[in-house]
């Protein structure tokens, strides 16, 4: 199998896997007792925390270890909306929908929500937010770091300066960037962060939120007072380890991945050249340099992905989460793209253990199945 769809899900990096498993086999003590196998799991959870942390160029002590990406993002805005009741808040229209879904649950149920357009390109106009909140008050923001299907990086920081200058609250979903790029929490200007391990090969459901100490957050969940009383639960220590050791794998070799990954898709995106009538959704726009959404007008994407998945490749129709739902992604829409041609779109994400020859065969089989539909 030729895996190209990285921006669903990673593989586990096998250095996780070894650090994971004694969590799993050995150190199963709860990090909130006492005795020593207590002291051990504590111990891996805070060195993971610090791991995770450095990649993001945040204090330890702004981690919150969340279930992931999803949690992560509804803290960040019902925990903020109940610790700030009637302010206004502001989505961007291309969010993952962990965070345009939370947006919608608050908004029927009596929050004002706002939602900041696209350009053509993909990407959030910054004089959007300058028009809103000159006539909503709004207290919380959110946008994305880069869009999971475009690939598109979002003016975070410029949105900040913003933000900063008005007194808004400014949440980032760093899911699909961090690892593909440099991402800084304090040089972002941003007060929360969301990340996931299972985008930079580790675990599945485990992620966090990164969020400035000062900032008053209500917790989702109540308990045994965990995370600094932000996440209670027991924590998924073997996950959680997983998670730092998959932050140190990615910090460390974030430059040889991007020059990897940049690479392979310079190759990819020369190779469609060729195919006539490809459009790259977003090719315009400063993107990641792992993805690239495509179109071939007239054919549908999801057949398109089942005909290449045939051919023992996987890539997606779009996001994961409205894959196979026959719609057009809501992210092209948000962009003006027509329809009909939304529907033609397939994602290629790749990852730092694709080669040349994934590439060249992705394109020989493209190829094909594009003439066998045209025949
Ligand atoms: C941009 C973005 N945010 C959030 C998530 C959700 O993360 P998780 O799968 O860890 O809940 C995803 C996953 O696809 C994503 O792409």
């Amino acid at each position: 199998m030729i895996y190209l769809d990285h921006n669903a899900t990673t593989p586990l990096d096998e250095r996780v896997v070894e650090a994971m498993l004694p969590f799993l086999r050995t150190g199963y003590g709860n990090p909130s007792a006492l005795h020593r196998l207590g002291r051990l799991a504590r111990d891996a959870v805070e060195q993971a925390r610090a791991q995770v942390a450095a990649l993001v160029g945040a204090h330890p002590s702004q981690v919150v270890f969340t279930s992931g990406g999803t949690e992560a993002n509804n803290l960040a805005l019902k925990g903020w909306v109940q610790a700030h009741p009637g302010k206004a808040i502001a989505v961007s229209a291309i969010e993952h929908a962990s965070v345009s879904e939370a947006a919608d649950w608050l908004e029927q149920r009596g929050v004002a929500v706002y939602r900041l357009p696209v350009d053509g390109s993909g990407c959030v106009r910054v004089e959007g937010l300058e028009e809103l909140s000159a006539r909503a008050p709004l207290g919380l923001v959110s946008c994305m770091l880069a869009n999971n299907e475009t690939g598109v990086l979002q003016p975070v920081a410029e949105l900040a300066q913003i933000a900063q200058d008005k007194g808004i609250c400014l949440h980032t979903d760093a899911v699909q960037a961090v690892g593909r790029v440099p991402v800084d929490f304090q040089a972002l200007g941003v007060q929360m962060l969301s990340l996931s391990a299972h985008k930079i090969y580790g675990p599945k459901g485990v992620g966090a939120l990164v969020v400035e100490r000062s900032l008053a957050l209500q917790p989702l969940l109540h308990g045994g007072g965990q995370e600094f009383g932000l996440r209670a639960g027991t924590e998924n220590v073997a996950g959680i380890v997983g998670f730092g050791k998959a932050a140190e794998l990615a910090r460390a070799e974030l430059y040889a991945r991007t020059e990897h990954l940049s690479a392979l898709r310079a190759r990819l995106e020369a190779g469609l050249a060729e195919l006539p009538g490809v459009v790259i959704f977003g090719q315009q726009a400063e993107r990641l340099p792992n993805t690239v959404f495509l179109g071939v007008p007239g054919i549908d994407g999801e057949m398109l992905v089942m005909a290449l998945d045939r051919e023992k490749i996987a890539c997606s129709s779009g996001s994961s989460c409205s894959s196979g739902s026959g719609q057009p992604s809501p992210v092209l829409l948000a962009m003006g793209v027509e329809p009909t041609l939304a529907k033609s779109a397939i994602r290629v994400s790749l990852g730092k253990d694709n080669t040349e020859t994934d590439v060249a065969r992705f394109l020989r089989s493209l190829r094909e199945i594009v003439r066998s539909f045209e025949t």
